[in-house]
């Protein structure tokens, strides 16, 4: 069981206001206690695509490394893996996608281009012992072409596999895939692949972020990609908010009788590091009566436990017109 905390990396690539680099540092110093196997600390991209991560060397030069946390970074080509390597990453990250619009507006490539990139960059990975995983975005829906079929997000998994990645995190990155998809497409996949080479990612856009995570372990799958607090999206898929939330994913785990080692009460204290820097409107938050709202640190509460009506005062719509939980921001 391994929980992959992205929000380093998804998280703060979304955030509008500018994050300081002493308060990333002090958050993945944060989480680095909290129990997870994995954080994705920054992305070396083009600080012109992506400026809110144009300080990865710094982040990455100044935490605290725990012993036992691998601390990864994502990377889009040879020049990203330089700097990964120069910054002492543990593993990096290269990322494609299942769908051609999406995959040209995230990286300027076609999905064939993206393979021809990332070929030097495994090979050079491997040479310096460094673990590659590959993400495969928009495994079931894209903002811009609708429904995937699942053999096109499964093709590109093969390929990854093919170059030499060792593990791939099949992800829902508009977040609007629905556990029947989750479950169609593993069940394609596994056949072909072990599950503990596989994870999956999950974006919480519609609410269906933790009842995804159920159908993949169903399924067999122990590598969850999360985020803490739900912070996140991606800047170039439209509507997007952000991963799953961690706390939810842990509780929800948990609830199917897992061990999982992460504890939730210093994730809430990493979080609330953040929170003099994040815009509340841009934050994710969960739906009303969902796991991830029993998992919530306020719902045992005056005013949220307090039950639907007290909570529906509390929320708006979400995007689906389900409500969608703002107590905490109330509370905060
Ligand atoms: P491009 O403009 O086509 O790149 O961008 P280029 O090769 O033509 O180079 C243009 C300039 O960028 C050059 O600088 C390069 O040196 C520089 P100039 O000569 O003009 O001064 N450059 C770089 N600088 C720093 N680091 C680099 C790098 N590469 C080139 N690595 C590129 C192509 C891939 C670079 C760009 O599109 C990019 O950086 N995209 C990143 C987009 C991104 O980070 N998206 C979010 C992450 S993906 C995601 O969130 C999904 C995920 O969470 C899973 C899911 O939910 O689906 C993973
Ligand atoms: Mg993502």
């Amino acid at each position: 069981m391994k929980i992959v905390e992205v929000g380093p990396r998804d998280g703060l690539q979304n955030e509008t206001a500018p994050i300081p680099t002493e308060a990333k540092i002090a958050f993945i110093d944060a989480l680095s206690k909290t129990g997870v196997g994995e954080i994705e600390v920054s992305a070396f991209v083009s600080p012109r695509w992506v400026p809110q991560l144009s300080d990865a060397r710094e982040v990455f030069g100044r935490i605290d490394r725990r012993e036992g946390v691998v601390y990864s970074a994502l990377v889009p080509n040879e020049k990203g893996l330089e700097g990964a390597i120069a910054a002492r990453a543990d593993k990096v990250s290269i990322f494609t996608a299942a769908s051609e619009t999406f995959n040209r507006k995230n990286i300027n490539a076609s999905i064939a281009e993206s393979f021809r990139r990332f070929k030097p960059v495994v090979a050079g990975a491997q040479r310096a012992g460094l673990p590659v995983r590959g993400y495969v975005s928009t495994a079931f829906w894209c903002a811009f072409e609708g429904r995937i079929p699942p053999q096109a997000a499964i093709a590109v998994a093969e390929r990854l596999f093919e170059i030499g990645v060792s593990e791939v995190s099949i992800s829902d990155t508009i977040g609007k895939a629905s556990p029947d998809e989750v479950k169609r497409l593993l069940d394609l996949l596994l056949p072909k692949v072990s599950p503990d080479r596989v994870a999956v990612h999950f974006h919480d856009t519609y609410g269906r972020g933790c009842e995804n995570v159920v159908a993949a372990w169903s399924r067999g799958i122990r590598i969850f990609d999360a985020s803490v607090g739900g912070l996140g999206g991606c800047p170039f898929a439209p509507g997007a908010t952000g991963n799953v939330a961690t706390e939810a994913v842990v509780a929800v785990l948990e609830s199917q009788g897992e061990t999982v080692g992460v504890d939730r009460r210093i994730l809430a204290q990493a979080r609330h590091l953040l929170d003099p820097f994040l815009i509340p409107e841009r934050r994710s938050l969960p739906r009303c009566d969902s796991p991830a709202c029993a998992a919530c640190e306020f719902a045992d509460q005056k005013g949220c436990s307090a039950g639907p009506r007290s909570r529906g005062q509390l929320s708006s719509r979400g995007p689906d017109g389900s409500r969608r939980c703002s107590a905490a921001r109330a509370m905060r």
